[in-house]
């Protein structure tokens, strides 16, 4: 049995750790493994794969990003590249993709990856690639999977920023705006905000009125708290506006951000306090992941492995109610996973006096 294993889109904290354990589980069964360099883009180049062995591995569990590196603009049904006259454009490559599988004689791909890497997945699928894919994103926005791999570590991440940020908003009495990460869903504003007691979250699945929040900067003064922490989700907008962006590159996804400095400035005219916008970014991808986070990578990385052990092909594993399991990966592809608006954990922020925003 030949293996290979693709790490794809942003890389996340746990990947590693992932790619260690699928490699050492396949290892062990006398398989081989290779892993692809950069992303599927690398199919252009003379070696795409590069053979992995005990060594390769070896103490990279508590090493952020990925070994094998990756890519966002590795979508090998729509490649950018550039044309003759200098222009970039985007081309299917995915039949010299299977031809490489072919030609290395891969027998399975562990995919790992978000919900776009699981899309291109399903499409390579149905070209005839069997594949297990592995659940990695910060977002934890994957459909059918309760977390996915890099999600802990970012919340913890965020967590410990907006703490740290919370005593200086105090000493200066100002309103402080937090961006995070996430996307179109909440998961990382949400959990970061309610685990450092900010006063203020908003998310994508709430659209937010400007007058919700100032009455709770009011509230907050009328009992002497002269400062405001307010945790913004990159994908959260205001009712009847838009989700703010900074364009899309070709082969590429959206890119979201800036929505704190608006949301800092709105509320300082509003108020009359002064304000500061904080984007946390890439910080939150970035580091050794959580114990968590390793935990869950090298579970999914093993039990990839134990798929292509019993065949169990085009499957995403996943966890559902603490149990890891399978699901289709024509189930997940172009679904995402939003915060629950009845969830517990939108109710305990609500209990505990959190304005979401509505
Ligand atoms: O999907 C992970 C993520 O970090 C999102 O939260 C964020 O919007 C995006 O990737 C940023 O992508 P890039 O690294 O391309 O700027």
């Amino acid at each position: 049995m030949r293996i290979a294993i693709n790490t794809g889109g942003g890389d996340a904290p746990g990947l590693n750790a992932a790619i260690r354990s699928a490699t050492l589980a396949a290892l062990k069964r006398g398989w081989e493994v290779f892993g692809i360099k950069n992303g599927y883009g690398s199919v252009y180049t003379e070696k795409p794969f590069i053979k992995m062995d005990e060594e390769s591995v070896r103490g990279i569990t508590l090493l952020g990003g990925t070994i094998l590196g990756t890519a966002n603009r590795g979508n090998p049904f729509e490649m950018p590249y550039e044309k003759e006259d200098g222009t970039q454009g985007l081309k299917d490559v995915s039949d010299h993709l299977v031809a490489k599988f072919n030609e290395y004689n891969i027998d399975a791909l562990v995919a790992i990856g978000g919900d776009g890497s699981m899309h291109i997945a399903h499409k390579l699928t149905q070209k005839g690639i069997k594949i297990v894919g592995v659940p990695k994103t910060i977002d934890n926005d994957l459909w059918g999977c309760d977390v996915t791999l890099g999600f802990d570590t970012a919340r913890s991440i965020a967590t410990e920023a907006i703490d740290r940020i919370t005593t200086t908003a105090e000493s200066h009495e100002r309103l402080m705006v937090v961006e995070v990460m996430g996307r179109y869903a909440g998961w990382i504003a949400l959990y970061s905000g309610l685990a450092s007691t900010a006063d203020v979250i908003l998310i994508p699945e709430i659209p937010f009125s400007y007058d919700s929040i100032v009455e709770k900067i009011k509230e907050r003064r009328s009992k002497g708290k002269n400062y405001t922490m307010i945790v913004v989700a990159e994908g959260a907008k205001p009712e009847g506006g838009d989700i703010v962006t900074k364009g899309k590159t070709l082969g590429q996804q959206e890119q979201l951000g800036g929505i704190a400095s608006q949301v800092a400035h709105e509320l300082s005219e509003r108020t009359g306090q002064e304000s500061r916008s904080v984007v946390l970014g890439h910080l939150q991808r970035g580091g050794s992941p959580t114990t968590y986070d390793r935990l869950i990578s090298m579970r999914y990385g093993a039990s990839a492995i134990r798929c292509v052990e019993n065949g169990d092909f085009n499957e995403l594993v996943v966890l559902q109610d603490n149990k890891l399991t399978t699901i289709p990966l024509s189930e997940v592809a172009g679904k995402m996973k939003y915060v629950p608006l009845d969830s517990d954990i939108v109710q305990t922020a609500r209990d505990v006096g959190i304005c979401m925003g509505d």
